[in-house]
């Protein structure tokens, strides 16, 4: 590990969601701080040497965010958000998927290597209200946070933002073998990181907070909980920070300019250990950090911000000294040769608000818009040439991979991008170059992952083929989707909320 200490975030300063219009700052909230919660882990129905079986359950509930009435939302096997879920690489993993919501929704492994589409869960894969469906792979990919939500296009960002978000770890022998905190729940914690607009009786209300470029809330909501503070009782803490908010960036930083180190990203762990005093996470994207206290004592207050709002305290308590070293290498990432003859594949994403495009294309569920061969290694150039006003970031993300960063407009990635990643942002004006292997066959999704933008059309769609063995597959239409839709929600199909199409 270097002893550089990054001190600033890595994006371009003006693409930031801070110059977007319809920017909403965060707001500390005016309630009582509260306990983080911190997601049990889910338990699994049977587990053998070789299997795992889980039961995942979407359903409604009520969940005490503010004082006063209880917020009406949407979990997996929880209130909101849900459970942690647990893959142990190299299991066979069987989930049974059920639908206990009123409507349609699908179950989407966001960082998974599985099969596509029914496997992966996107838009092909509907769950209807009151049916569940099984779905088998093997896990074999390593140890990282990823993380499930639900994906029925273009009804994905409402969902999300009921709750529908939860998130699942894979551990390996690789992991068990690092001196890092390990145990989950004490100094091994999932954060995920959300905004919220409460409305009258402490309500949410998507179609009133709906902006194309993505719904905000003032007041950040970090596990399910509003002003949230967890107790340290360890030196160490490892902090799996994931972006779950349907637009915001979270710009971190500590009081004290307190140093942290990522030791993951989205894929697992980085080769390197990276340092910071400050860092920005986009949409879906997966920060893997240890925090260490060591100078701090009991009846301290560590604070984390979001740009100058606190957004969550760590109280500290007694903990043991904990003298243990990370290494300077972690793990080593494969680094597969491109394929020779291979095409470079284009995505150039580009428009805001109601004009978001692929290739200059809206997002088709029964159009295939790109191949890949499966076991090929190839080049995808992401552009973002959306440059309106200085221009939006645009997370770009793909399905059933893990890929690597090879360069941002020629240059070298950012310190913390040479681990594997399935999401990259991408600043106005640059390509980022991506190395990209399938091990999957199926049809998969590559999107904006600002919520908004996916639903409305910033997504495309490729399929991982073998020239052996031809599959067709069975594509969804987006008729079928709202027909459900409207009938499930009981309005007219020309009343239903369809991003991109009668806004
Ligand atoms: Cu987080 Cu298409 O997925
Ligand atoms: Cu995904
Ligand atoms: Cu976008």
């Amino acid at each position: 590990m270097s002893d550089k200490v990054y001190k600033d975030y890595f994006y371009d300063e003006p693409a930031y969601n801070t110059h977007d219009g319809g920017f909403i700052q965060l707001e500390e909230p005016k309630v009582p701080e509260q306990k983080l919660r911190v997601p049990a882990l889910l338990k699994p129905d049977k587990e053998t040497d070789s299997d795992m079986y889980y039961t995942v359950i979407a359903q409604q509930g009520e969940t005490q965010l503010l004082p006063g009435e209880k917020t009406k939302t949407w979990g997996y096997n929880a209130s909101i958000l849900g459970k942690t879920i647990l893959f142990k690489r190299g299991k066979e993993i069987h989930i049974t998927l059920k639908n206990e919501l009123p409507e349609v929704t699908t179950f989407h492994w966001h960082g998974l290597d599985v099969d596509g589409p029914v496997t992966d869960g996107g838009c092909h894969a509907p769950v209807y209200p009151g049916e569940s469906t099984q779905i088998h792979f093997k896990c074999d990919q390593p140890a990282a946070t990823l993380w499930l939500h639900a994906h029925p296009c273009p009804q994905t960002a409402i969902q999300v933002w009921k709750g529908l978000a939860t998130a699942v770890v894979v551990t390996d022998d690789v992991e068990a073998k690092l001196p890092i905190p390990k145990n989950y729940g004490v100094d091994d914690i999932p954060l995920i990181l959300q905004d919220r607009h409460f409305h009258k009786n402490n309500q949410l209300d998507y179609l009133a907070d709906y902006d194309p470029d993505g719904v905000q809330g003032p007041t950040a909501m970090i596990n399910g909980t509003i002003n949230p503070y967890f107790d340290v009782t360890t030196q160490k803490l490892r902090l799996r920070v994931l972006d779950g908010a349907n637009r915001r960036e979270w710009r971190l930083h500590f009081s004290d300019d307190l140093e942290f180190t990522q030791i993951g990203s989205d894929g697992g762990f980085l080769p390197e250990p990276v340092k910071f005093t400050h860092l920005m996470i986009t949409c879906a994207e997966r920060a893997d950090l240890i925090v260490d206290f060591k100078g701090y004592k009991p009846g301290d207050t560590v604070t984390l911000f979001c740009d100058d709002v606190a957004i969550m305290r760590f109280r500290i308590h007694e903990f043991a000294p904990d003298n243990s070293v990370l290494p300077n290498h972690l793990v080593d990432i494969p680094d597969p040769a491109v394929t020779p003859g291979s095409p470079i594949h284009k995505v150039v994403m580009s428009g805001m608000d109601e004009e978001v495009k692929i290739n200059g294309k809206k997002f088709d569920m029964q159009r295939i818009d790109d191949r890949q061969k499966i076991g090929n290694v190839e080049y995808w150039d992401i552009t973002n040439t959306n440059d309106k006003d200085g221009g939006m970031l645009h997370p770009y993300h793909m399905h059933s991979t893990q890929f690597r960063i090879i360069s941002r407009n020629g240059h070298d990635p950012y310190p913390n991008e040479h681990g594997l990643k399935d999401t990259v942002a991408v600043n106005p004006g640059e390509t980022v170059r991506l190395k990209v292997w399938f091990e999957h066959l199926g049809v998969f999704m590559n999107h904006c992952h600002i919520l908004e933008h996916e639903d409305g059309g910033m997504m495309a769609q490729f399929e991982v083929y073998d020239p052996n063995h031809p599959k067709n597959y069975k594509l969804m239409d987006m008729d079928t989707l709202m027909k459900a839709l409207s009938k499930e929600r009981g309005v007219a199909i020309k009343d239903l909320h369809i991003p991109g199409e009668n806004m």
